[in-house]
């Protein structure tokens, strides 16, 4: 089956910057795909180089086969991108630019879908209002529909739920999964990572514009070395022989990062040895974003190669 996205050596320099560096990716139809990074990795550079919105430098892009710069109608026909940026044209109510963007995929009689999109993001008793007088979060819904309003098969989202509230969250990523459901391929970049943990099956981590992570969200949290112990001690004084396993000490607890469950043991031991009672003990299980910074910390150790 063709991929979905095919990102082949793909580079992007903005004079010195290098904000994408030898970029190869390939996600397949029908996945649920975060692309994950801190500010300036490079997420929305490569995003829009796959909505045709800038040309990458080097390398090849392919939407469903369809190259992004030779083929651009193509590409950009099959592809609905939620922009990081609010861009919007003020004078026009949501029901209108929707029936715009409709226009310009040659979609005449696209009212069923127009409605449904509306009602799935909490967009119906807004659709008369003007541009201008919507609160950011709705704006920001209103992107969500017009990068729907094709109903595209690839649907590239670049943090579509920054500043929106935890209703419009839900209804959006429900909305997002029955259309995963139903075959649509989506990439979604977001800051919450808890949201690309929940949702997506496979995870591409970009940083300084490199691919330093890519595997299934399964895989990169079972393959993470190593849990978390949080201990409130009495006295309040870790043993010297411990202190190495030191992350962090909040709340009057010491968090220890340990190699494998097995390790508690020693811990236990050493603490009974210097005759220092538990008061309470927790063991935390790595989540997508304690693998998401020990991924950006080993990444800088060997520089990203
Ligand atoms: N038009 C541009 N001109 C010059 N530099 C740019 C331009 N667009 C992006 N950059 C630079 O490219 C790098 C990657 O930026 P990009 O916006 O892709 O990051 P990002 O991963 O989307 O970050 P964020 O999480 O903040 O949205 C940054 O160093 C940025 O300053
Ligand atoms: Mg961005």
């Amino acid at each position: 089956m063709t991929p979905a996205i095919e990102v082949n050596k793909v580079y992007k320099h903005f004079g010195v910057v290098d904000a994408l560096l030898d970029i190869n990716l390939k996600i397949e139809q029908g996945e649920f795909f975060a692309l994950l990074g801190p500010n300036g990795a490079g997420k929305t550079t490569l995003i829009n180089v796959l909505a045709g919105l800038i040309f990458p430098s080097n390398g090849i892009a392919r939407i469903l086969g369809h190259d992004v710069v030779v083929n651009y109608r193509e590409a950009r026909r099959i592809v609905g991108v939620v922009p990081q940026e609010l861009v919007f044209d003020p004078f026009f109510t949501v029901r209108e630019m929707l029936s715009i963007q409709s226009g310009y995929y040659g979609l005449r009689n696209n009212d069923n879908w127009i409605d449904e999109v509306l009602n799935n993001l909490g967009l119906s008793d807004k659709e008369s209002s003007n541009m201008r007088t919507l609160s950011g979060g709705m704006k920001r819904r209103v992107l969500v529909a017009q990068a729907l309003v094709h109903k595209p098969p690839v649907i590239i989202l670049d943090e579509p739920t920054a500043g929106v509230d935890v209703e419009l969250r839900q209804s959006l990523w429900n909305f997002i999964k029955q259309l995963n459901h139903d075959g649509h391929t989506i990439v979604l970049t977001t800051h919450y990572l808890d949201e690309a943990e929940a949702l997506c099956s496979r995870i591409g981590m970009l940083k300084q514009g490199k691919i330093v992570a890519l595997d299934s969200t399964k895989n990169l949290i079972n393959t993470s070395n190593g849990c978390l112990i949080r201990l409130r001690l009495s006295p309040d004084i870790l043993p010297i022989k411990l202190q190495s396993l030191v992350e962090n000490y909040t709340d009057n607890c010491f968090i220890l990062k340990i190699n494998s469950y097995s390790s508690i043991e020693g811990v236990l031991a050493t603490l009974r040895v210097e005759q220092i009672k538990i008061l309470e003990m927790e063991v935390i299980q790595p989540d997508l974003e304690n693998i998401f910074v020990q991924i950006m910390d080993k990444a800088d150790d060997v520089g990203f190669e």
